[in-house]
């Protein structure tokens, strides 16, 4: 009687020596105009050689991937249980052929996060093949989120839009929100999906715009509005805030110069601001925005043409 055989042992990975990024969905040019060299582009995944470098339009980066090599789809499976758990397939190629070795993975099915729920703890990697016979696969990525994509339970009643989404996902991503009595300010505040969700946080909020609030947002108790141009607002006439937050619609370069004022004045201690791009990006703006010194500049999954400029 023959024994049966031994599994045999998965395929062992290689290093790279590269970074994957994946670009926020038709925002390649921009992050390849962000990363320069580049060794390897698959749709919006892209490689470049090296650790990671500054990339605001990347949703996630693949940290240190490897390349694996298999013969079967039974070998590219078993190569990365071996790695960890928890895997998500981006696939640029040989689709049918990704999809039965994805089958062979544990589920991972992440629910929509409750905010303010943490972003998930467990490690998620990501992988793709590259052509039949290699996979390349980063078992730690920059986001928690599959493909960077933060998937909130939406609240379809309370704000009057969904551009609250964007705060959920900056205080999601940052792990920290205002606390209650902190002072907001919240800049292009209309129709007020910002404002309520600083509201919702207990803090105070003092809304800004040139157009009128959503009634239900003006009645909230903590909450002032100001009928004015966020520009024409002087730093020393209001209160110290804990937050700065804006969503002014306006040229990057007139947001840069607000946030220079503000930043003199010292009268707010952190800043959430959207840089939106009209037509061409404003890629020399965003370099200036990302060089203040301990700010982070990011593409949430819920921008448009837009970036996030943080600054704690
Ligand atoms: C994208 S909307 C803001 C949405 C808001 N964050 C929300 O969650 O409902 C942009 C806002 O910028 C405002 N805006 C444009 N120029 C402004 C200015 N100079 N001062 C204040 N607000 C301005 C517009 O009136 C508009 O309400």
């Amino acid at each position: 009687m023959t024994e049966p055989s031994p599994p045999s042992a998965p395929p062992s990975p290689e290093p790279t020596g590269w970074t994957g990024y994946l670009a926020a969905d038709g925002y390649v040019t921009e992050l390849k105009n962000e990363l320069g060299a580049v060794v390897g582009e698959h749709g919006r995944l892209i490689f470049a050689e090296g650790p990671p470098r500054p990339a605001a339009w990347a949703q996630n980066a693949w940290h240190d991937p490897v390349r694996i090599p298999i013969l079967s789809i039974g070998d590219g499976a078993r190569a990365l249980r071996a790695i960890q758990r928890n895997w998500s397939l981006f696939a640029v190629a040989h689709h049918r052929r990704a999809r039965l070795i994805e089958e062979k993975l544990p589920a991972v099915r992440p629910k929509p996060l409750v905010f303010p729920a943490p972003a998930p703890s467990a490690p998620l990697g990501s992988w793709t093949l590259l052509d039949p016979q290699t996979i390349v696969a980063a078992a730690r990525c920059s986001s928690p989120f599959r493909h960077g994509e933060v998937e909130f339970a939406e609240n379809k009643q309370a704000p009057p839009n969904r551009a609250y989404l964007k705060l959920w996902e900056t205080f999601t991503r940052l792990g920290q929100r205002p606390q209650s009595g902190e002072r907001c300010l919240d800049l292009g505040a209309s129709p007020g999906g910002w404002s309520w969700v600083l509201h919702e946080t207990g803090a105070t909020v003092l809304a800004v715009d040139k157009a009128p609030l959503d009634p239900r947002i003006a009645a909230l108790p903590r909450l002032e509005y100001r009928k004015a141009s966020a520009f024409a607002l002087d730093p020393s006439a209001v209160e110290p805030v804990d937050w700065l937050c804006s969503d002014v619609v306006c040229y990057p370069t007139r947001l840069l110069s607000l946030v220079r004022r503000w930043l003199d004045s010292g009268r707010a201690r952190r800043f959430v601001c959207t840089l939106k791009f009209q037509g061409e990006t404003d890629h020399e703006t965003a370099r200036a925005f990302a060089a203040i010194p301990g700010s982070q500049l990011m593409h949430l999954f819920h921008n448009k043409h837009e970036l996030t400029w943080v600054k704690l």
